[in-house]
């Protein structure tokens, strides 16, 4: 339950109506928004996630966990904006502009139009940006701001609606985009009113494990592009580093011959991502077999055991079971069954697979190997890593083969295959 109180006054502040009070009209006659309305930052992670830059007038909102590297990311996106484009503002609620300035000599940020502001009250921003005209603000976040309008305090539910729909209204008014901090909660949702996931255009999460450097930037909303992107980047002592080359990030540690190591070519949205699974399959000595999966679904894994038990054989209960997906990255798409069954099989048969061999596909109960979607840019980027086999679904190798063309100039032999058997025959 939380307290909410109205205003009095109902026109909501900032104006927000006035941008989407129009009268009806053609949908022929209305002129295209220009071009140029995109800026690029110059950061590909960045802009990729974003639909191709910053589109003028839009209000990104970004979550992602306390310390995971907001700020460090916007700081960032703004010194680029502020170098190309002209003034750009950064707005935190949180940290003094000491803090912020320290923050920026270790990252090298040193933009000569890059300001600074620290202050959460929103009438103060409006009044210093609309003086300043800025190409780009960032809000630090949405939830120290208040509106002076509301009587609640800052981060309540009401606070947070009415002055992210105010921002909403200036940043269409003025053209300017707007790039929201948003705290998360505890099971991971941008805190505050659901709502204000559904006003912006763009919700990004800023993802990561504390104990590992990568961070991964995804897009789950977005009005001005796809959503199936992904941006990587590496958190240095120096701020945030591009990782254009996801794959090699990943493999990077990889243990030679390794019984329980496999290399799965997955799809992060539209980009291919080699990525190592560890498995670890020993004796149970207790009563009851321990099962432990970080990075995966650990019921995909209990299907996954029943039908190795079943279909091919691999009599697993019994024995205590670790499922690792290396560098903390989440994988969530069917195409890793196969990747998860190999790599249990090898540590039960204590038989490393080939390191040179990739391997994805569905697996389904009877055992069958199912098709997964485009194979064609994950068998490229095994060829493109260096791999020279890769196992995958029959029907998914069928049809590259058959469809000629990009398959020629792999120098990578696909394997096809039907049954998880004869996965397990091959490999171990
Ligand atoms: P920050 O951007 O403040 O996170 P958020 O705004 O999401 O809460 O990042 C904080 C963490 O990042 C902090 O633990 C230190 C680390 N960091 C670096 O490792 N290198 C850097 O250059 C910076 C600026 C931060
Ligand atoms: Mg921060």
């Amino acid at each position: 339950m939380a307290e909410e109180r109205l205003a009095r006054d109902t026109a909501p502040p900032g104006g927000r109506s006035a941008w989407l009070s129009t009268k009806p009209r053609r949908i022929s006659e209305i002129e295209d928004a220009p071009d140029e309305a995109r800026q690029l930052t110059h950061i590909g992670e960045f802009d990729r996630v974003m639909g191709g830059g910053v589109v003028a007038g839009s209000v990104t909102l970004i979550g992602g966990d306390p310390g995971i590297g907001k700020s460090t990311l916007l700081l960032a996106v703004l010194q680029r904006i502020a170098e190309k484009a002209g003034p750009a503002l950064y707005v935190s609620g949180e940290e003094s502009q000491a803090q912020i300035r320290m923050r920026a000599e270790r990252m090298g940020v040193t933009a000569g139009e890059l300001y600074v502001q620290s202050e959460t009250a929103f009438e103060e921003i409006v009044d210093a940006a609309r003086r300043l005209k800025p190409k780009a603000i960032v809000i630090d976040s949405i939830q120290t701001m208040y509106t002076s309008q509301l009587a609640s305090a800052p981060g309540s539910v009401g606070q947070i609606r009415e002055t992210a729909a105010a921002l909403m209204g200036f940043a269409k008014q003025t053209a300017t985009p707007v790039l929201l901090v948003g705290h998360v909660t505890k099971d991971g949702a941008i805190a505050g009113p659901r709502v204000l996931e559904h006003i912006v255009d763009t919700v990004l999460y800023f993802e990561g494990d504390k104990g590992h450097p990568y961070r991964i930037l995804r897009a789950v909303k977005n009005r001005f592009g796809s959503t199936n992107e992904i941006g990587v980047f590496e958190m240095r002592e120096d701020g945030l580093a591009e990782v254009t080359n996801p794959s090699a990030f990943f493999l990077a540690e990889r243990p030679a011959e390794a019984a329980g190591s496999v290399v799965m070519a997955s799809l992060e949205g539209s980009r291919p991502i080699l990525v190592e699974l560890q498995a670890l399959v020993t004796p149970s000595h207790v009563g009851m077999a321990r099962r432990m999966v970080v990075g995966v679904d650990a019921n995909r894994v209990s299907l996954l055991l029943a039908v190795l038990e079943k279909r091919a054989g691999l009599f697993v209960s019994g024995h205590d079971i670790f499922v690792n997906v290396v560098g903390g990255i989440e994988l969530e798409e069917p195409a890793i069954d196969l990747g998860i069954a190999a790599a249990i099989a090898s540590s039960f048969r204590d038989k490393p697979v080939d390191p040179g061999t990739v391997l994805f596909g569905e697996v389904g109960l009877a055992g069958e190997i199912r098709a997964i979607q485009r194979p064609e840019v994950r068998v490229a980027e095994a060829a493109k890593m260096g791999f020279q086999r890769c196992l995958l679904p029959e029907s998914n190798a069928k049809r590259m083969v058959s469809g000629g063309g990009a398959a020629a100039s792999w120098t990578l032999e696909l394997v096809p295959v039907r049954h998880l058997r004869e996965v397990i025959e091959r490999l171990a």
